[in-house]
C-alpha cells in the first residue's frame, strides 16, 4: 500500500486507510466478522482506521481497541471529539475516555469532528494542545471544516499544526474542488476523504464500462483510485465484506492515466 505524507509532519499513513461508522454495533457473530475485516484490512495495508467517539456511542471505538489489541503498533488510530465536548474540560475528559475504548495509550490524530459555534475555538485548541503535551495525542485535525474555519483553528493552535481536514469527497461529491482542495494542496494539509464510496451507493457513479476493462478494477476500486489522484487526498472506505476489503486495499495496485482522470473528472463535473 502506497503511503503519504499526513500534513507537514514526518508521519506517513496509507493512502487508503478504512472508516469505522455503523460499525461495533452487532454482537456475537457479527462482530467477529467486523473485527476479522478490520484485521484482513491491517494486514493488506490499510493500517489507517479512522473512529469516532459518537460512532454507535463508543461501540465502534471499542470494537477497533479488540482489532488491534495484539498490534498496536502496526496502525495508525484518528479519533474524534464531538462538538457538544468542545469546552476545554470536556476535551481532555472526551479523549481520555476514547483512550479507554481504544485500549491504548494514545491516539495518532485527534480529530474536531464538526465546527462548533458554541465553543471559542481558541478554548478547544488548547485542550488539544495540552493533549499532545500531555502525550494522549500525537496530531490534531479537524473535519467539515471551511477554508475559513481551518485557518481560524490554525491561529488558535500555536504550539501546534493542524494536519489534516476530514471532508466528503467522491466522484459524485466534489464541492471541495473549488476551494478547500487547492487550499489544502497549497498549505500542505492532508484531505482525509469519508465517504469515498458514496456510502456504498457504488453504482450512481456509472464508471463507464471502458475504463473497468481497461484496468481490470471495479466501479468501487475506480472510485477510490480517482478519489486519492491527488497527492494531498488520502480515503477511508468502510467495508465489513471481506470482499469489498481486499478490493479496496487493492484498489490503486495501479494507477488510472492522467488522461483517465480527467475524462471521469469531466463525466462527473
Ligand atoms: N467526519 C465525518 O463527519 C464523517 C462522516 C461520515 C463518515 N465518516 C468516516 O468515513 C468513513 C467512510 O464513510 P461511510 O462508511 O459513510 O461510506 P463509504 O465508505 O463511502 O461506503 C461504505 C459502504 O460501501 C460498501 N462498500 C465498501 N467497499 C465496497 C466495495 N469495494 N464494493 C462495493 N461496496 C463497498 C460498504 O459495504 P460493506 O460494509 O457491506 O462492505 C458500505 O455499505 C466512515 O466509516 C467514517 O469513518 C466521517
Amino acid at each position: 500500500m502506497d503511503k503519504r505524507q499526513l500534513g507537514r509532519s514526518g508521519e506517513k499513513i496509507p493512502v487508503i486507510g478504512m472508516g469505522t461508522w455503523e460499525v461495533g454495533d452487532v454482537q456475537n457473530e457479527g462482530r467477529t466478522l467486523e473485527i476479522q475485516a478490520i484485521r484482513k484490512g491491517i494486514e493488506l495495508g490499510m493500517s489507517l482506521i479512522d473512529t469516532a467517539e459518537i460512532y454507535g456511542y463508543g461501540n465502534a471505538e471499542k470494537l477497533v481497541g479488540d482489532a488491534v489489541k495484539d498490534i498496536r503498533d502496526e496502525v495508525f488510530i484518528a479519533s474524534k471529539v464531538s462538538a457538544h465536548h468542545f469546552g476545554y474540560d470536556d476535551v481532555l475528559n472526551a479523549c481520555e475516555s476514547s483512550i479507554k475504548r481504544l485500549g491504548v495509550e494514545h491516539i495518532d490524530l485527534y480529530q474536531l469532528h464538526w465546527p462548533s459555534s458554541k465553543v471559542p475555538i481558541k478554548e478547544t485548541m488548547r485542550a488539544m494542545e495540552e493533549l499532545v503535551s500531555r502525550g494522549k495525542i500525537r496530531y490534531v485535525g479537524v473535519s467539515n471544516f471551511s477554508v475559513a474555519q481551518t485557518l481560524e483553528a490554525r491561529e488558535a493552535l500555536p504550539r501546534s499544526e493542524i494536519v489534516s481536514n476530514q471532508v466528503r469527497y467522491s466522484l459524485t461529491h466534489r464541492s471541495i474542488e473549488s476551494e478547500l482542495l487547492p487550499f489544502c494542496e497549497k498549505e500542505k494539509l492532508t484531505i482525509i476523504a469519508y465517504q469515498p464510496l458514496d456510502s456504498g451507493r457504488i453504482s450512481q457513479a456509472k464508471i463507464p464500462q471502458a475504463i473497468l476493462d481497461k484496468y481490470g478494477m471495479t466501479p468501487a476500486q475506480i472510485m477510490l483510485n480517482w478519489v486519492t489522484y491527488r497527492d494531498a487526498v488520502v480515503a477511508i472506505p468502510k467495508a465489513s465484506n471481506p470482499k469489498h476489503v481486499e478490493e479496496n486495499a487493492t484498489a490503486i495496485r495501479a494507477r488510472i492515466s492522467g488522461d483517465d482522470y480527467r475524462a471521469i473528472s469531466r463525466k462527473f463535473e
